[in-house]
């Protein structure tokens, strides 16, 4: 068995439709949101999450915007979406795939050759549909690139959920994972139980087992001691923010994950489509670190583990410079350093395949939007 396949964002009777990642491993449910407010919302709680994931649910929040919007004329339904947006890119500032997403469909419309409101509402959905269907393509290309630098029996070090769950569907670091088990290689995968939100524990721990890959689960604590002692061949993981020369930002504790590796000579990627590139910064310090509530470090399911009125910093990333990367993998191909230059190299041959397809879709017939 390899990947079970999980969409964790779709669209569904003018909905969007999320997997409620909060109650999982114990339940799985799919929730319906009709309004940007509510999805926006939905974000921020970590509904859903996982950059590229969080991206696909702001592209339907989209659509939403555009059919709820009163406007009898394209300047009033824009002015609409540019305020969707901006609700929506502030649910996570880190993960930049949200705001590429939402910009994406800005422009979409944006750049509408019939900008009438029916038009614009059916074209939205198709480019929405179009960055759902995308993202899966692009995480097996990934899966296919990453699997290669992976060898037979490798043991690997994996960082909260970067699975089915975190993306449309197969995933970034896990897809690596799930595409050596279809190839038939035999990996087995250390799962950090990622503090304080437990996706490795509650999310890549569920994946794994549904997809019957070798596994154990690990507390944070215990990943140095197994890069000490040679048990593990390479770390994985993915990122919510890759800046111009390469420093990834991704969950709180991959820093220490690379440091430690770099220490002990084990290589490290990071698996990244190239909507998670950032050209527009330099370096790794000027992406914004998301803060999230004390409750996430003081509570575990709403049982208090620390003493009440207790002061908490609660950093949700941090940033991974480059030197310590090994490789990043997209779906253009293996990045190496110099990432500036490979990185430019990927993000431009992307940009020119998104552009070939959205003028293939408005040469099909039907292409200039159909409202569902
Ligand atoms: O806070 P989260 O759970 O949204 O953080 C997710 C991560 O840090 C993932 O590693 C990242 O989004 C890449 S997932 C494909």
């Amino acid at each position: 068995m390899t990947n079970q396949s999980v969409r964790a964002v779709f669209w569904e009777n003018r909905q969007v439709m999320l997997i409620d990642q909060r109650r999982l491993p114990g339940t799985f449910a799919v929730n319906g949101y009709a309004t940007v407010a509510a999805v926006a919302e939905a974000i921020q709680a970590m509904v859903v999450r996982g950059a590229p994931a969080i991206g696909a649910a702001g592209a339907y929040a989209m659509v939403l915007a555009a059919h709820s919007s009163p406007a009898h004329d394209t300047a009033g339904l824009l002015a609409d979406l540019r305020r969707a947006k901006a609700l929506l890119d502030a649910a996570r500032p880190t993960a930049v795939n949200l705001s590429w997403a939402t910009a994406r469909m800005l422009d979409a419309a944006e750049q509408a050759a019939d900008p009438s409101v029916a038009v614009l509402q059916g074209l939205l959905l198709d480019e929405a549909d179009a960055i759902a269907e995308e993202d899966v393509a692009i995480n097996r290309r990934m899966g296919f690139y990453g699997a290669e630098l992976i060898a037979d029996g490798a043991n690997l070090l994996h960082h909260c959920n970067t699975g089915a769950l975190a993306t449309v569907d197969f995933g970034t670091a896990l897809g690596v994972v799930y595409a050596c088990a279809e190839q038939g290689k035999r990996v087995h995968v250390w799962v950090d139980e990622t503090r304080p939100r437990l996706q490795g524990a509650r999310l890549t721990a569920w994946e794994l087992l549904r997809a019957g890959i070798p596994m154990h689960l690990i507390a944070d604590n215990s990943a140095g001691h197994l890069m000490r002692t040679g048990q593990v061949d390479a770390v994985l993981f993915g990122a919510d923010r890759v800046a111009a020369n390469g420093d990834v930002a991704n969950k709180i504790g991959t820093y220490k994950l690379a440091v430690v590796a770099c220490e002990n000579r084990i290589p490290v990627y990071a698996v990244v489509p190239t909507s998670t590139v950032d050209l527009t910064l330099a370096d790794g310090d000027q992406i914004p670190i998301e803060e999230r509530s004390s409750e996430e470090v003081t509570h575990i399911d709403g049982v208090a583990i620390a003493p009440d009125g207790v002061p908490v910093y609660n950093p949700a990333f941090d940033v991974t410079p480059h030197r310590y990367l090994t490789a990043i993998v997209t779906e253009e191909g293996v990045c190496f350093p110099p990432f500036a230059v490979s990185l430019r190299q990927a993000k431009t041959a992307a940009e020119a395949r998104i552009a070939a397809q959205r003028r293939q879709r408005r040469e099909l017939p039907g292409g200039g939007g159909v409202v569902r």
